[in-house]
């Protein structure tokens, strides 16, 4: 679990490597959406990716899992090591080996509709498996329970609720025993009274040491439980670190750009969560509570701050700083 003073970093040194991702290139045709990507993640740390609409988050973790085929690089993920673009019988073995290492839930849930809530979590573990039906309904029920769902059993996707369908999904990804849990956006497509219910199943999960990966713009449930934020731009990890420094002291101009102009306008909530608005583009520090001295909700000339909604790109505010920097926050030289 993640500290706020950063001293999980020198903890998970220490752990398994569960995934390792090296210079990793996806292309869509000659689009290149992934440029080379670099990742290790230990047992039990919980990494958090965020970054624009189309910066290639999904296919990241699309790729991680095969459901995607990289193009070029290696994947190691629970001591199965694949070099991306190969072929033949061992290279598909690694993968099938890795994909029944990941579980995946999606923002959609992607339950079967004609099953049952138990007979969705039992089908992996039955037929992937070949688990004996009654080990595996028995040890869907657990984990239905653990979900929540206890009482809901043998309830079809038409009759849950957004959040109980995702609950069902995390149960079901959870029974195949993977090492490594994959989100996208696991909470975009519910209800905003149901989101709570499954970010608290999740940091269960993370108490409970489970490994993740989660893309995902609930800042408030990544302040409180990653490890690691990633920022992604443009097919690039740009800036990773604990959540006190990638939120509150962002060091490349892209992330601050993010989370200063394009979260607060396109995610206004999840924005707040983080005490950012798009007026008031300075975030308060994740320690103390506290905003810096100076008001950056205005220029010096009085002119409100606001992000130019349209093309995405800021305006700079009038009076601060260089022409095409942003404003820097006293005494923070770093920024
Ligand atoms: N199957 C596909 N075929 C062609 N291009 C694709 C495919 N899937 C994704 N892309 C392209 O890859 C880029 C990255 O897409 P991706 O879905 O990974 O972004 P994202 O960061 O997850 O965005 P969002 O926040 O909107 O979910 C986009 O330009 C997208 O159009
Ligand atoms: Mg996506």
């Amino acid at each position: 679990m993640a500290t706020n003073d950063g001293s999980s970093v020198s903890v998970t040194d220490e752990r398994e490597i569960i995934v390792e991702v090296k210079d990793l290139h996806k292309y869509f045709g000659r689009n290149e959406v992934l440029k080379g990507i670099d990742l290790v993640v230990r047992r039990g740390e919980v990494v958090v990716l965020i970054g624009p609409s189309g910066s290639g988050k999904s296919t990241f973790l699309r790729c991680l899992n095969f459901l995607e085929d990289p193009t070029t690089g290696e994947i190691t993920v629970g001591g199965v090591h694949v070099v991306c673009g190969s072929h033949g019988s061992t290279f598909k073995k690694a993968v099938h080996q890795i994909r029944m290492k990941c579980g995946m839930v999606f923002q959609d849930f992607n339950l079967f509709p004609h099953k049952d809530a138990t007979e969705n979590v039992t089908e992996g573990p039955i037929l992937v498996r070949g688990e004996k039906k009654a080990d595996a309904v028995a040890k869907a029920h657990d984990l239905l329970a653990k979900v929540g769902l206890a009482e809901r059993i043998d309830y079809f996707p038409s009759q849950l609720s957004g959040g109980q369908k995702q609950r069902v999904a995390i149960a079901r990804a959870m029974a195949m025993e993977p090492v490594l849990m994959l989100f996208d956006e696991p909470t975009s497509a519910l209800d905003p009274e149901l989101i709570g219910e499954v970010l608290k199943v999740m940091k269960d999960l993370a108490k409970q040491g489970m490994t993740m990966i989660v893309v995902s713009h609930e800042m408030g449930f990544s302040r409180d439980v990653a490890d690691r934020v990633v920022y992604m731009d443009a097919g690039l990890f740009v800036e990773q670190g604990p959540p006190s420094e990638v939120f509150y002291h962002p060091k490349d101009e892209r992330t601050k750009r993010f989370l200063r102009h394009i979260l607060p306008e396109k995610e206004p909530q999840h924005a707040a969560e983080l005490g950012i608005t798009a007026v008031d583009t300075e975030p308060v520090d994740i320690e103390t509570g506290e905003r810096p001295e100076a008001d950056l909700s205005t220029g010096s000339e009085g002119t409100p701050v606001t992000s130019a909604v349209d093309t995405g790109i800021p305006e700079i505010p009038t009076g601060q700083g260089a022409a095409g920097e942003l404003p820097l926050p006293p005494g923070d030289e770093k920024l």
